[in-house]
């Protein structure tokens, strides 16, 4: 099977984890597509959806998909979204796509976060995809420096800029084995909008893509 059949396979199954006429939150990025692409399919569907970026709310109002304000939302019962990498306790990077900041905001809205993952993103330790890293673009030379100094090397993603208007920065060398603690230090520097590790957020449930169907991997 190929990475995409993989993905397209947990992207159809993470639709059990969906009941009909709730509010959802729905992530970004080539697996949570297909998810979206599923959620499309489901008959009776979902009331409506939290996007975790502009082009995640695009692709569901193209389905005919409602899309509501996280504002206006108190809670989720589910966030679904892929990861860059997932460990063994649940923990992940995420960022990839750069839509980081609202990946995590919509996850904390959620009571579960329900990952989707073909079997390569699965790690023992978090660190070998360079970490993303949401910089307020004045902080960007302060930041590079304190992660040096932790050990990363931290490159700027060029020509990018976040739907909130920042620049990601993407932090290669570092071996991240008690990603809370790593996700709490980034998290407090001045400038720092959101660090790529989801450790307070990490998910509750991996739907994992292997050639031998989905295994369900539960933290
Ligand atoms: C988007 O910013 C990311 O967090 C994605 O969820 C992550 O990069 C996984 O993307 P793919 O499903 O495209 O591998």
């Amino acid at each position: 099977m190929t990475q995409d059949e993989l993905k397209a396979l947990v992207g159809q199954a993470a639709t059990a984890y969906v009941q009909p006429g709730s509010v959802i939150g729905v992530g970004t990025g080539s697996t949570a597509n297909y998810f979206i692409d599923a959620l499309g399919r489901m008959k009776p569907g979902v009331a409506g959806a939290v996007a975790s970026s502009e082009r995640t709310a695009e692709r569901l109002r193209g389905l005919g998909i409602r899309v509501l304000d996280a504002n206006d939302v108190s809670s989720l019962a589910v966030y679904i979204d892929g990861a860059d990498e997932i460990d063994h306790q649940g923990c992940m990077i995420k960022g990839g796509g750069g839509a980081l900041t609202r990946e995590k905001i919509v996850a904390d809205l959620a009571e579960r976060f329900v990952c989707i993952a073909d079997e390569s993103k699965l790690v023992q330790t978090l660190g070998r995809f360079a970490l993303p890293v949401e910089v307020i673009p004045i902080a960007r030379a302060l930041v590079t420096r304190r992660l040096r100094s932790m050990g990363g090397e931290a490159v700027l993603r060029e020509g990018f800029v976040t739907d909130n208007g920042c620049l990601i920065l993407d932090v290669h060398g570092l071996t991240i084995s008690d990603p809370a603690a790593v996700e709490r230090e980034i998290s407090q520097w001045p400038g720092v909008v959101t660090t790529g590790v989801f450790a307070r957020n990490r998910a509750s449930v991996c739907l994992l893509g292997t050639p031998g169907g989905v295994r369900t991997i539960t933290f």
